[in-house]
């Protein structure tokens, strides 16, 4: 008998194809996301689930969803999932790294010139049929090229925004848990560089780190107070690790110029206060939402589900110790 998985969100037809070529699947292609209760319906008699970032899997799901070996997500990040309860519960977790990584890097080079050059505001305003011509001091803003860029978290992404980023001239410096490899500062030209001086130096200020408990609100108050009055946040790693009412009350003082966000607190709630700025672009977590990228990041989700349910070590396996916690 072919094992049981739900699919919780809307995935090409060649995933679901490749999925029930091994499963029973239930797939939700209607794309309407499951609350809470419905989910945990949905998963009753299920091995695994393909989850997406807006799934939540706590240690309740799990306790509710006792026959539940795998979960996939189709992400590289996991703050949707608690991790240490899935172990716990003797449940693999996988996500998908390497595939998204030149999408949303080339998505942070958009999103920071957008910013830097007030992109979106400029469309806005011709929207409104008011645009009389160009004159010299028309929506100035501040350059890309020459400009220093400050990337916290240097993983595989920020790593590959460098590379673009050295393309435009922009001064390289960085700052991560641990420092890089020196072929990796070598080969992006980035300078290692301490959490307050980086936020002292950067023109641009770039967000590319995981979301833990340990950088929940790694940008607060303070920090923005540290910020040059010059210069620009953007957000490409998850809410939450940004404090959104104290960046709203910076873009509003000015104490900073301009930020470009594509991640919130409370996504997909979102403060309404950024609403009423113009000096904030706003996009819908979209870094990594090309045809070809969520393809793939689909299919890798799928592939990690196969090998989990069929008792290989899925490649892209983030919890070794789940085999501590066998499944009765
Ligand atoms: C997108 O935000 C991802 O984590 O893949």
């Amino acid at each position: 008998m072919k094992q049981k998985i739900l699919v919780t969100r809307e995935v090409f037809d060649e995933t679901i194809d490749f999925l029930k070529s091994r499963f029973e699947v239930e797939s939700n292609q209607a794309d309407r996301l499951y609350a809470r209760d419905e989910l945990i319906a949905k998963l009753q008699g299920k091995d695994g689930v393909q989850t997406q970032s807006s799934d939540r899997i706590d240690a309740e799901v799990l306790d509710r969803c006792p026959t539940i070996k795998a979960v996939c997500n189709t992400a590289v990040g996991y703050n949707n999932i608690d991790i240490d309860a899935c172990t716990r519960h003797g449940v693999v977790v996988t996500n998908t790294p390497g595939v998204l990584t030149d999408s949303v890097a080339d998505y942070s080079m958009g999103l920071i010139i957008a910013t830097c050059r007030r992109m979106t505001e400029g469309e806005a305003y011709l929207r409104t049929g008011e645009w009389k011509g160009t004159f010299l001091k028309q929506m100035l803003g501040q350059d890309v090229h020459g400009a220093t860029l400050g990337i916290f978290g240097f993983g595989r992404i920020g790593q590959a925004i460098a590379r673009r980023a050295r393309g435009f001239d922009m001064k390289i410096r960085y700052h991560s848990r641990n420092r890089a490899a020196a072929d990796a500062e070598r080969e992006s030209g980035a300078v290692y560089t301490g959490k307050e001086a980086l936020l002292h130096t950067a023109d641009v200020v770039l967000l590319i780190l995981p979301f833990t408990p340990d950088t929940q609100h790694f940008i607060g108050a303070k920090e923005l107070a540290l910020m040059k009055p010059t210069a620009v946040l953007v957000n490409m790693a998850r809410g939450g690790i940004v404090d959104d009412a104290a960046l709203i009350e910076a873009l509003t003082k000015k104490t900073i110029w301009a930020a470009g966000l594509d991640v919130y607190e409370n996504e997909p709630k979102f403060n309404p206060g950024f609403l009423a700025l113009n000096n904030v672009v706003l996009s819908p977590h979209i870094a990594s939402a090309s045809t070809p990228t969520r393809k793939a990041m689909a299919m890798t989700a799928a592939k990690n589900l196969a090998a989990a349910l069929s008792g290989q070590t899925p490649p892209n396996l983030l919890n070794p110790d789940y085999r501590k916690h066998p499944k009765a």
